[in-house]
């Protein structure tokens, strides 16, 4: 029998970062209580790396701006494929998001007259995004954590959940171990959160630490919900290239907010070359009217620096292929020439970029103020996840309720800059309050004993003896293996026969992963932590293939280059993933409903 300590919480919130932290309070603001595991340490979290800001139609910068242009933005950045009531209400309630983290003591930059500053972000039509700096994500963290702390939540620190507990239909709660002493821990709960964040893991090249393994989404999927909207991974196009140790870490898009500008090896403006339909006549036909732009001209159309995430990577790689990269494999990035623009440009870009100053000065020995960066694309986002209802974020399973990163819908086929924080004050505090509501109707579930020793198995399998048919696998050799794989066969330009290759391998590599092998005992060993992340990495990987595959057009995020255009003979519809009856992973077409009148006349008229 496994031996393992029992908690009890009315909610669980699983994952510690802003999504996680928000859904906390809102379940504790219900007189509930609550228990928030965290795979690491408070505060380390994704969310910090949504460093430019947070995006709401305060309207502080411009005051045309308004919920229905955000609304629209969002629909078209996701190119028609998002969930339009959770767009709506994600434009609806992000101010008041903002507004409550600043009744909780977070500090924005202001404008010369007191109110919350806003910058310009890519896709997004007016001066939108609410920040301090390029630390925005660490000040919510700051704030959320610190209000949570406040309300009495139990936080279980370096605790890792390796399967949901099921009553029936239900979940019931959680098993999982603590990585100081490789203790197990059984959470029983009335209603489960997750709140896990993303899969960056996956790739060779990703802004993400080493917690974003696919968690949530595994979680889930082997628990019986659906996934969603799989096959959209956002490579963000500026990462850092160079020196190795530091590839994948992100670049703010701040710097391009804040005038920076792309150049190829040959000093050319790149991004002039090649404007979707969708976005030109938004865009600025000259380098002039561009900085213009960024200076805050209202007249002026945006540079094309700032148009979505998803084009602007694959001109990056265009550009890498053609052989007008950089040295190391990426592009310039230029903040440095404002010098030629402003008198005080050198204070002006430490002022409003000190992380991104001292990010380079310290990793790369560059002075972003008087030289390039060198760039490229970096595995960022994961637009997919756990399938919600838009006002609850309870998942097709019921009892459970997902949302942020690990959550899909609102973003469609690509998110726009400074969503994410919003996403996750919209959606943690409705996941909060609905889990507590679900929580108050529900008793605790039974917890089948069975399951819980499976699960107990399994993890301690790693440390089995040598004699594996096969020969022993490292659990290192075989995540590497897959994020080559990943990062060559299903990236930014998607092909089906190198999909299909990566298909095969990622079973070939599910064979190997059951043969892995771990030295040493259950405290902190990184090894063994590998290995019990390993068929989440698989899981995730073979659904965003397996979504890639079937969704035969380009859209957003989604390039295929042997089907380039978009499919309109389809009909716009998302993928659903989910497990089979005999463990297969299914994937089925789901057309979108169709939009409520008022909201396509939003869209119309933003057209
Ligand atoms: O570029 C950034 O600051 C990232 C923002 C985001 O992913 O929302």
């Amino acid at each position: 029998m496994a031996e393992y300590q029992t908690h009890e919480h009315d909610v669980l919130v699983i994952g510690a970062g802003g999504a996680g932290l928000r859904a906390a309070i809102e379940a504790s603001a219900a007189g509930v209580s609550v228990g928030l595991i965290c795979k690491s340490l408070l505060g380390k979290a994704h969310t910090v790396m949504a460093e430019g800001g947070v995006a709401a139609a305060l309207a502080n910068v411009d005051e045309r701006d308004g919920w229905q242009v955000h609304f629209a933005d969002t629909m078209r950045g996701g190119q028609y494929v998002n969930n339009w009531r959770m767009a709506e209400l994600h434009a609806k309630e992000a101010p008041g998001g903002v507004h409550e983290l600043e009744a909780w003591g977070a500090l924005f930059d202001r404008t010369s007259d007191g109110r919350i500053l806003q910058r310009h972000f890519g896709g997004h039509k007016y001066p939108r995004l609410a920040h301090v700096g390029d630390r925005t994500g660490l000040e919510m963290i700051r704030t959320l954590q610190d209000h949570a702390i406040h309300r009495g939540i139990t936080v279980y620190m370096e605790h890792t959940i390796l399967t949901l507990l099921e009553d029936g239909e239900r979940v019931v709660g959680a098993f999982g171990y603590d990585s100081e002493r490789g203790f197990f821990h059984l959470f029983h709960a009335r209603a489960v959160v997750l709140t896990t964040g993303g899969i960056g893991r996956a790739y060779k090249i990703t802004s993400n630490s080493w917690e974003y393994t696919g968690d949530g989404q595994a979680l889930a999927y082997h628990a019986g919900a659906e996934l969603v909207d799989m096959e959209f991974v956002q490579f963000h196009p500026t990462g850092m290239v160079w020196p190795p140790s530091v590839c994948g870490i992100l670049v703010t898009e701040g710097v391009r907010g804040e005038g920076g500008v792309l150049r190829n090896k040959e000093g050319r403006r790149f991004m002039f070359d090649d404007i979707p339909e969708l976005y030109r006549q938004q865009t600025a036909d000259s380098e002039e009217e561009g900085w213009r732009y960024t200076q805050g001209d209202r007249d002026a159309r945006r540079p094309p620096e700032l148009l979505t995430r998803d084009h602007v990577a694959r001109c990056i790689v265009r550009e890498i292929k053609a052989g007008r990269g950089s040295p190391h494999g990426g592009v310039y990035l230029d903040i440095s020439w404002i010098k030629g623009k402003l008198p005080s440009a050198a204070e002006r870009i430490k002022k409003k970029l000190p992380s991104m100053y001292h990010q380079f000065k310290q990793l790369a020995d560059i002075d972003i103020t008087a030289e390039p960066m060198e760039v490229g694309p970096t595995t960022h986002y994961m637009m997919g996840g756990v399938r919600v209802d838009a006002e609850s974020q309870m998942s097709t399973t019921p009892g459970l309720f997902a949302a942020g990163e690990c959550a899909a819908g609102l973003h469609g086929a690509n998110r726009l800059g400074g969503n994410s924080l919003s996403d996750l004050l919209v959606f943690g505090k409705r996941a909060g309050a609905y889990a507590a509501r679900f929580a108050t109707a529900h008793g605790f579930g039974q917890v089948r004993t069975d399951q819980v020793e499976t699960a107990a198995r399994r993890a301690l399998a790693a440390f089995d003896g040598d004699g594996r048919p096969g020969g022993a696998e490292s659990p290192y050799r075989v995540q590497h293996d897959l994020q080559e794989l990943m990062q060559n066969r299903v990236g930014i330009v998607r092909r089906e026969d190198e999909m299909v290759h990566a298909r095969d391998g990622i079973a070939r590599l599910r064979e190997r992963a059951t043969r892995v092998r771990v030295e040493g005992n259950r405290q902190y060993n990184a090894g063994w932590h590998t290995a019990l992340v390993l068929d989440n990495l698989l899981t995730v990987s073979e659904a965003i293939t397996c979504a890639a595959l079937e969704r035969r057009e380009s859209r957003g995020a989604h390039f295929r280059e042997d089907h380039p255009g978009k499919d309109a003979s389809a009909g716009a519809f998302n993928l659903v993933v989910r497990k089979g009856p005999d463990d297969e992973m299914q994937v089925r077409r789901q057309p979108i409903p169709e939009m409520r009148p008022d909201l396509k006349r939003i869209v119309e008229e933003m057209k």
